[in-house]
């Protein structure tokens, strides 16, 4: 292993190990039907993805909000079935790779406090283009890469990317770009980096986390969805345009592919 990528595992290693929550019990036990349902439709390498999950969504888990949230996660974000039946991905085949294998954990370790640093790992690399390094992620957090291998080698990664395509394509409203996050059933629009305000307000039980604590002020309400974010990945009518980078990615996902198969 080169001098520059020890040196960078140990960085993430630190933000990882920097998640209290992760390491010690929650410390209020919430039923599972009073608590907030708390949905991110993203897709891998999209940058507003990379940065929800890595700059917003981690926070949940160092406040203690987890405690009253559900929390689910649908990896699919812009793809599309083409009419053979393969996914195109709007950041090409490496998205694909990564959603997949995303999808693979959140099976393979149903608990969100289980796949969520997996999730986390993987997304803080590729916010640094570093996504070619992923597998790292199974050795910064000690965990066994032969399940979500399997996982992904049997096409069962593949049918549970059908699963996410079903439900994004299912959301009613639709979503209009990704990161589209969506608070019991309603969506944040472009508010969503407010997420923990909404989670705050929707709460009904009992014991509301300090973390919630005069945060009611902070909603501003969604605005429409009109294509004036510049941040987000926006869904595409059409899958084939696609830049030079997008292909070049795609190539060397090809070959990384290959390789496994
Ligand atoms: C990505 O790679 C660069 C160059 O090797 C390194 O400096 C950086 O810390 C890496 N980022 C992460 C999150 O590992
Ligand atoms: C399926 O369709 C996609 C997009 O139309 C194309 O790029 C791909 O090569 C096709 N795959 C097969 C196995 O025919």
């Amino acid at each position: 292993m080169e001098p520059h990528r020890r040196r960078s595992n140990a960085v993430l290693l630190l933000l990882i190990v920097s998640f209290p929550a992760i390491l010690l019990p929650s410390p209020v036990a919430v039923a599972k039907e009073e608590k907030v349902e708390l949905t991110v439709y993203y897709e891998a390498l999209c940058p507003s993805s990379e940065d929800f999950i890595t700059e917003y969504l981690n926070k949940i888990f160092d406040n203690g909000l987890i405690s009253i949230v559900d929390l689910k996660l649908s990896p699919y974000g812009n793809a599309q079935i083409s009419s053979n039946g393969t996914i195109v991905c709007q950041h090409g085949k490496w998205e694909c790779l990564l959603n997949t294998i995303e999808a693979c954990a959140i099976h393979v370790w149903p608990d969100v406090s289980d796949h969520f640093p997996f999730v986390y790992c993987v997304e803080r690399l590729n916010q640094d283009e570093n996504y070619t390094e992923w597998e790292t992620c199974f050795e910064i957090l000690n965990l066994d890469s032969k399940p979500v291998a399997d996982c992904y080698r049997s096409g069962l990664g593949h049918k549970l990317e059908i699963g996410y395509a079903d439900e994004t394509m299912a959301l009613e409203p639709p979503h209009v770009y990704v990161p589209w996050v969506v608070v019991d059933g309603q969506p944040l629009y472009d508010d969503y980096t407010n997420f923990i305000s909404y989670i705050c307000k929707a709460y009904k039980g009992s014991n509301l986390p300090q973390a919630c604590l005069g945060l009611s002020h902070l909603i501003r309400g969604p605005r429409n969805a009109e294509k004036h974010l510049s941040h987000v990945c926006y869904k595409e009518d059409d899958v084939k345009s696609k830049s030079t980078l997008t292909e070049f990615i795609s190539s060397m996902a090809d070959s990384w592919i290959s390789l496994l198969a």
